[in-house]
């Protein structure tokens, strides 16, 4: 299956298949040097395969996690190319998460000005969002994402049969991405959501294809987010203060960061269940005492002080999305009292 994302001059093909690691080969242009970027916990048979496809490939592997997307480890991708001889022709693959996949595009926008870059996620985080849209970038003294550029890949391939490897939990946080565009976007795929879980759910390309028709859709209408793609932040901005205070992982954050943007119960309880089902944290007390170690959950104003410290605070106040309704959200401002009340309504 084929999804064509159309911007313009930047435009290119996700593909996916089953078994498509393999053929990377065939599919991605590659007759040139190929820097694969990968992390060392993602199993090696799959950079392997990759590389398989490419007369002359070099291989980069970083240590897996976050801590490894800095301006160091982007020089030194940078300093790989350089050694091996890298032209302007020549190509970055990324093989893994959204660690790999955002370095590897960052050091591919900036290396000799720009060189193609491809990307091929492991994650189910990374097959239905950040492989999408082009944002790149490396963290910057604890501050995310800080030092990055848009920059869009050449093509995008997609091997469901890699998840098979992925722990429970990595799958979940990518669960919770798929959740957040459903929830605000398509009302069917959510609903699809409801009924066969995402998980369990044996057709899993499907659910992968209809969440990046969604990503796809909004990065179309606004590349460089200056309005309607701020809608993938559902979530986000006190998700973001809940992962800095406890910890948890990314997609569990998202989870629990969407529940006090529901504007009304039912919605919420609505979403809850669907969390739920997918393994996500719903609050801090829910007998998951082990996901976030304290059993009343963080300071509120700690999580909010470190959500308003997010990129996204414009002056004293962040734009949020409130979902109104299943497939239907609304954007709103909203300062650090506000989101202060939003938080202990659900978790106080
Ligand atoms: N560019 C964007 O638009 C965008 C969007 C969302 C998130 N992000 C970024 O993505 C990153 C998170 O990405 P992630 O959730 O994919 O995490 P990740 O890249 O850290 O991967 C999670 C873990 O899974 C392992 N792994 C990867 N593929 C595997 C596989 N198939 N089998 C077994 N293990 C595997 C990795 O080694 C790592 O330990 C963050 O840095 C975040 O800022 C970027």
């Amino acid at each position: 299956m084929v999804i064509p994302v159309d911007l313009g001059k930047n435009s290119y093909d996700i593909t996916i298949e089953k078994g498509a690691l393999s053929k990377a080969g065939e599919i991605f242009e590659v007759d040139r040097k190929v820097l694969i970027v990968t992390d060392d916990g993602v199993p090696e048979k799959y950079a392997e395969a990759a590389a398989a496809g490419y007369g002359q490939a070099v291989t980069a592997v970083i240590k897996a996690g976050e801590a490894s997307k800095t301006p160091e480890n982007f020089v030194e991708l940078c300093r790989k190319m350089l050694e091996a001889g890298f032209s302007r022709k020549d190509c970055v693959v990324a093989v893994g998460g959204g660690v790999a996949g955002d370095m590897a595009g960052f050091a591919a926008s900036c290396y000799m000005r720009g060189i193609d870059f491809y990307n091929i996620p492991t994650t189910l985080l990374s097959q239905v969002d950040s492989s999408v849209g082009g944002k790149t970038a490396v963290d910057l003294d604890g501050v995310k994402n800080i030092i990055g550029a848009f920059y869009q890949p050449k093509g995008v391939l997609i091997d469901p049969e890699v998840l098979r490897t992925l722990s429970p939990r990595q799958f979940a946080c990518g669960a919770a991405e798929i959740i957040k565009m459903a929830a605000c976007m398509d009302r069917k795929l959510f609903e699809q959501i409801e009924r066969n879980g995402i998980a369990e759910n044996p057709e899993i390309e499907n659910i992968i294809a209809d969440a990046l028709r969604i990503k796809t859709r909004v990065v179309e209408e606004d590349e460089k987010e200056i309005g309607l793609r701020r809608v993938l932040n559902f979530g986000h901005t006190l998700g973001h203060g809940i992962e800095t205070v406890t910890g948890l992982y990314h997609g569990e954050c998202v989870a629990l960061g969407m529940l006090p943007m529901c504007k009304n119960e039912p919605l919420r309880k609505r979403l809850e269940a669907v969390l739920k089902r997918e393994g996500l944290p719903i609050g801090f007390s829910d007998g998951k005492g082990g996901l976030s170690g304290c059993c009343h959950g963080p300071d509120p104003e700690a999580v909010i002080a470190a959500a308003m410290h997010d990129k996204k605070a414009e002056g004293n106040t962040v734009v949020t999305v409130r979902l109104e309704d299943i497939g239907k959200f609304t954007f709103e401002a909203a300062g650090s009292e506000q989101l202060v009340k939003d938080y202990l309504e659900v978790f106080g």
